[in-house]
């Protein structure tokens, strides 16, 4: 085994992060697993596998427009499950407010929609929310928007909210299959990856493309650490040389730590030197 591979490890690459000061988190549901949101792919435990009592054609049908159109119904429980505010921030979310006070997030780039980035107190122009939110809604047909207390009551008498002007089925703002991510999430990218000197992938499978190919966005030489239960991505996608994040083939600049987000987190902050800092910030 290549030594210098070898000893690129989670310290080595904290070592490295130390001295950064662009870093950018890209981040999925398996961040927010230990406050009690499901993930969406884990076997058993994972969304996509409790949809079968909808019969749904398929899991992800319940983010297609299309089916959408013509049974709301399956989306809106599961707005419910996923409704925003129900939740706390876990120790991960803590951590990446860690980073911005540090001075060196320069974005966190989240797939998530329980805006528990907020709630954490990131500020919010150091977050992107790549799959949209649950703020704002707007209806299908005449575009009317609505905002999050009009939603809420209606998702939680088990109803379908609909268009007090033209009577379509109003959806919140977050994005399904097939529909253009928020224009920010474009802006951010084109601003942010060529300048990142550290790339952190935390709790995602990368299996929803385009964010998924954000990894490839940055510098050839900036160290990229995965911390997730599992290995992720595709191994017949295009990861660029980003193969050992599924497991495959390894490379000198990514780090796959395989563990739980909040204990990798707690890991990197030991690594740092900045244990204290984030206790405390748990603790407050
Ligand atoms: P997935 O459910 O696809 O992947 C979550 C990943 O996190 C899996 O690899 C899990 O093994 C891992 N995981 C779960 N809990 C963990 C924990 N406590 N610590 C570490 N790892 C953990 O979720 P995403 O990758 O976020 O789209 O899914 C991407 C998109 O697919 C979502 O944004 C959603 C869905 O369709 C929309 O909502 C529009």
């Amino acid at each position: 085994e290549d030594p210098v591979l070898k000893s690129f490890n989670l310290e080595a690459a904290a070592e490295y992060m130390s001295k950064c000061s662009n870093v950018v988190v890209m981040a999925g549901a398996g961040i927010s697993t230990s406050a009690g949101i499901p993930d969406f792919r884990s076997p058993g435990t994972g969304l996509y596998s409790q949809l079968e009592k909808y019969n749904l054609p398929f899991p992800e049908a319940v983010f297609h427009l299309d089916f959408f159109r013509t049974n709301p119904k399956p989306f809106f429980l599961l707005a419910k499950e996923l409704y925003p505010q129900k939740f706390t921030p876990t120790p991960t979310h803590y951590f990446i407010r860690l980073l911005e006070e540090k001075k060196k997030l320069l974005r966190v780039f989240t797939q998530n929609i329980d805006s528990l980035e907020r709630v954490a107190g990131i500020s919010t122009d150091k977050i992107v929310e790549a799959h949209g939110t649950f703020f704002t809604s707007h209806c299908l047909d005449c575009r009317e928007e609505y905002d999050l207390e009009f939603i809420k009551e209606i998702i939680f008498k088990d109803e379908i909210p609909h268009c007090k002007k033209c009577d379509g089925i109003v959806k919140p703002d977050i994005v399904f299959f097939g529909e253009k991510l928020p224009a920010r999430f474009n802006d951010c990218v084109h601003s942010d990856f060529s300048k990142a000197d550290f790339l952190i992938i935390i709790g995602t499978s990368l299996k929803v493309a385009p964010f998924n190919r954000l990894l490839t966005f940055v510098d050839k030489d900036c160290p990229r650490l995965l911390i997730n239960m599992e290995p992720a991505g595709n191994s017949n996608q295009d990861m660029g040389s980003g193969a050992l994040l599924y497991g495959k083939k390894a490379n000198r600049r990514d780090v796959f730590h395989q563990s739980t987000c909040d204990e990798g987190v707690s890991e990197l902050a030991k690594s740092l030197g900045w244990e204290d800092e984030f206790n405390k910030l748990l603790q407050s």
